[in-house]
């Protein structure tokens, strides 16, 4: 399989490359060439795949460049440190599937692909006898699930910052108590845009780049994106065996565009109507819905939530599907992007017609949030994140009585326990990865937000090939 750039402006390279350089180098998103379309004989064939074998047939249609019994080894020990069997077991409440994508080292859905790109950057980089340095700010979650994909492997130093007090104390925990030797925690003294900032200036600097050979982790690279596909194809398989029913929808809470993209390309692999429809949920960072409703893509103040991984305006993966939307044309697409970036918006109502045949979108209010977190304890006795709580309420605005719905639980509730606590009047059980962790040893440097400062430390710690 070769990988295109969205922009149009590199040759076609193959899976490896693609992972290798994140974001591709003409500024784009890179892409497979084809996605390709699973029959419903292969179908049947999947039903009763373990996780990790379903993962290898899911991924090897887009991965023709590394042998299979190494692809097969490396999903095989991506999936190890998951606490449940199932890895993501869907569970029936009410009307409802959900689809518990928690059950990874660090309790939400970033884990099923980051625990892969980490074995998997390991392995290719032993190929190529090369090192890696990764670089990366955080706003809380997505810097433990990075460090947990990589920690304790050779070749790789991973460097995350955070900003200093402003992540939860569980958070900050949890990244700063890996004392593996490659992890590096660096709490700015400013916010996460400064953090970011920095970031993205230390990444401009081309020779230090390729001094250190900085990498990213974030959520460009392909092969997190499908890593993420696997759940939908086997959720789908699942639920459509339970209910006998062969069309499903899926509820996804949404930020980035990253998890609803892969629910995307499988909607695009499976049969037409497997997937109906994909619900995009997003609180009162609304960019998505109000693009999903209106075509309107405009930027808006990021306001602060009770689902603070969703507190996005610019979506990192949307490009990808816009590209589709453009019909995989480069040239319209590039052109789209930069006025994005230069006006702050662009106007899409003249493709609501094909945006609607894949999504319907719902922004969810806080006072929502809370209610149904409540209201799902009452009934189930299931307790919700608030993430997850956003993708289940606009799930019952959707819901239809012939159509299964799947919500996408992309976070323990323990991560958020005080949103938690207000709803429901007691503290979410805590699992045992959690128990004492705040009294854990941890490691951490706290350093001004001054790009120097931090470009230092890298030089001084990162790995040179
Ligand atoms: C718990 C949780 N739920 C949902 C999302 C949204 O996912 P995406 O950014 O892929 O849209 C995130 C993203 O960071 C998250 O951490």
């Amino acid at each position: 399989m070769q990988y295109l750039s969205t922009r149009g402006g590199i040759s076609p390279i193959p899976f490896t490359k693609a992972v290798m350089m994140g974001l591709a180098e003409d500024g784009g998103l890179l892409l497979p060439r084809t996605i390709p379309r699973v029959g419903s004989e292969t179908l049947n064939s999947w039903q009763k795949l373990s996780y990790a074998d379903l993962a290898f047939e899911v991924m090897s249609r887009f991965v023709d460049d590394i042998p299979s019994s190494d692809l097969k080894e490396i999903i095989k020990r991506s999936y190890t440190t998951f606490g449940a069997e199932d890895i993501t077991p869907l569970v029936h409440k009410g009307d409802l599937h959900i689809l518990e994508l928690f059950h990874g080292p660090t309790l939400a859905f970033k884990d099923v692909a980051l625990q892969f790109l980490g074995n998997l950057f390991e392995y290719l980089l032993a190929k190529n006898q090369s090192v890696l340095n990764i670089l990366g700010a955080t706003s809380g979650d997505t810097g433990s699930a990075a460090i947990y994909g990589v920690r304790g492997k050779d070749r790789i130093n991973i460097f995350i910052l955070h900003p200093h007090q402003r992540v939860s104390k569980v958070q900050e925990k949890q990244m700063t108590s890996v004392l593996d030797a490659n992890v590096f925690n660096i709490a700015i003294r400013g916010s996460f845009d400064d953090a970011q900032t920095i970031i993205k200036k230390i990444f401009t600097d081309i020779e230090f780049k390729n001094t250190f050979n900085l990498g990213a982790i974030n959520s460009i690279n392909w092969a997190r994106v499908l890593a993420q596909v696997v759940y939908y194809v086997r959720s789908w398989l699942h639920v459509a065996q339970h209910e006998k029913d062969s069309s499903v929808d899926f509820s996804i809470p949404t930020g980035n565009f990253g998890d609803i993209f892969a629910g995307y390309i499988a909607k695009k692999m499976l049969p037409a109507g497997a997937i109906r429809q994909l619900v995009l949920a997003t609180n009162d960072n609304d960019i998505l819905a109000r693009f999903v409703n209106n075509g309107d893509y405009s930027l808006g103040e990021v306001k602060r939530t009770s689902s603070p991984s969703m507190d996005i305006q610019a979506a990192s993966n949307f490009e990808r599907y816009l590209y589709y939307l453009m019909d995989s044309d480069a040239a319209r697409t590039k052109e789209l992007m930069e006025e994005f970036a230069e006006h702050g918006k662009i106007d899409l109502s003249g493709s609501q017609d094909l945006i609607r045949r894949d999504f319907a979108a719902a922004t969810i209010s806080e006072a929502d949030v809370v209610q149904t977190i409540a209201s799902f304890h009452q009934k189930y006795d299931y307790v919700l994140d608030p993430h997850t709580a956003v993708g289940v309420k606009a799930a019952q605005q959707f819901k239809t009585v012939s159509v299964p719905m799947v919500c996408l639980a992309t976070a323990h509730p323990a991560k958020f326990g005080q949103v938690v606590e207000s709803a429901i009047g007691s503290p979410p059980h805590v699992p045992e990865s959690l128990v004492g962790i705040i009294d854990k040893p941890s490691r951490c440097e706290v350093m001004d937000s001054d790009k120097k400062t931090i470009q230092d430390f890298v030089a001084n710690n990162g790995l040179r090939a």
